[in-house]
């Protein structure tokens, strides 16, 4: 068999084997399993969502109840632990995702890359900035995925722990890297945007418009957040969410300062050199399936670092509005 035809046929399996299209490497897939040999040949309007029915409502793990432990199956030879940690919103860890060769490769690249003092652009409301202090104090910065391959093989396995499609992946945000010094935290927010849902669904996602990003513009669809230790902290550092599984609670002010609130929090999650954590921002529209509003228990923050220094890598997965499930992603290389 001559390689061309050889490597057709691995494709044509991988489409089998997967269902869907858009996927690395399947994603030159129609959804019947047929490959389009070259996807330069077809016509300039393609787009490959729309090879993509997106006839799915988005993916959401049953968190069943706290301490609830599934062994999942993420890479070759061995098992993780998915350990629930919170029901409101579901919140899950999964001890040793990293191996540690990967946590120091994973820093290496974030200094090579430059770390640089973390902004607040605001765009997570107003209750942050009642803070007085400084909201977060650390330094971030980003990378994409599909510049390492490193990173690459980590957003695949991002993509099954999170049981979500590789192409809501690839046009998701790219890693964000952070450095907390001693000292450093940041206050409780949302990684989406809150606001009232009527706001909320007349304004694109954020990872669907061209810049700039004005609050004003478009809101944050990061429907997951996967938050990664890159390191074991000496003390403190921990990630808080204080309203999480507090059913009926409304938020108050003192949940906010996580230098004070921190251990009162009703989830509080020790940083793990490797450890993932993951929950969902944002609550599943029951009627669309989509991304719908901001879960108001998703609040969390990072807590004061007292000793030694705390790096995480944050993937956000976002998704789109019912309405625009085939708008484009300006994250996505296929449309760029
Ligand atoms: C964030 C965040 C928490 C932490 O970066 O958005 O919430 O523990 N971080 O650092
Ligand atoms: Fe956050």
């Amino acid at each position: 068999m001559s390689s061309v035809a050889v490597t057709t046929l691995s494709l044509l399996v991988a489409c089998v084997l997967t269902k869907t299209s858009c996927q690395v490497p399947t994603r030159y897939c129609l959804p019947n399993g047929d490959v389009v040999p070259d996807v330069d040949a077809l016509n300039a309007s393609y787009k490959c969502a729309e090879l993509n029915p997106r006839d799915y409502i988005l993916p959401r793990i049953d968190p069943g109840q706290v301490g609830d432990t599934t062994e999942i199956r993420l890479v070759p030879g061995r098992t993780h632990r998915r350990i629930t940690t919170g029901v409101l919103p579901p919140l899950f860890q999964v001890p040793e995702f990293l191996t540690p060769e990967e946590c120091a490769y994973l820093i290496d690249l974030a200094k090579r890359h430059g770390v640089a003092p973390a902004t607040m652009t605001g765009k997570n409301g107003t209750i942050i900035k009642k803070t007085g202090g400084r909201t977060r104090t650390g330094y971030t910065s980003f990378i994409r995925a599909d510049s390492d391959p490193v990173l690459y093989n980590i957003q695949q396995r991002i993509s099954m722990l999170t049981e979500m499609p590789f192409d809501l992946l690839e046009e998701s945000e790219s890693f964000q890297f952070g450095m907390y010094p001693t000292g450093g935290h940041y206050h409780s927010h949302y990684d989406s945007s809150d606001g009232q849902p009527e706001d909320l669904e007349k304004k694109p996602c954020c990872h669907q418009i061209h810049l700039p990003h004005t609050p004003n513009r478009c809101v944050l669809c990061r429907y997951i957040t996967v938050l990664m230790y890159l390191n074991d902290v000496v003390k403190g550092g921990e990630t808080a969410f204080p309203l999480a599984d507090q059913l009926g609670q409304s938020l108050l002010e003192e949940h906010i300062d996580l230098s004070a609130y921190c251990q009162q929090s009703s989830v509080v999650v020790r940083p793990e050199k490797g450890k993932a954590i993951m929950w969902y921002n944002n609550i599943r529209d029951p009627e669309t399936g989509w991304i719908g509003p901001v879960d108001r228990y998703a609040l969390h923050g990072g807590c004061d670092v007292i000793e030694g220094q705390k790096w995480i890598s944050n993937v956000w997965i976002s998704a789109p509005q019912h309405n625009r499930k085939y708008d484009n992603s300006v994250y996505a290389v296929r449309w760029t």
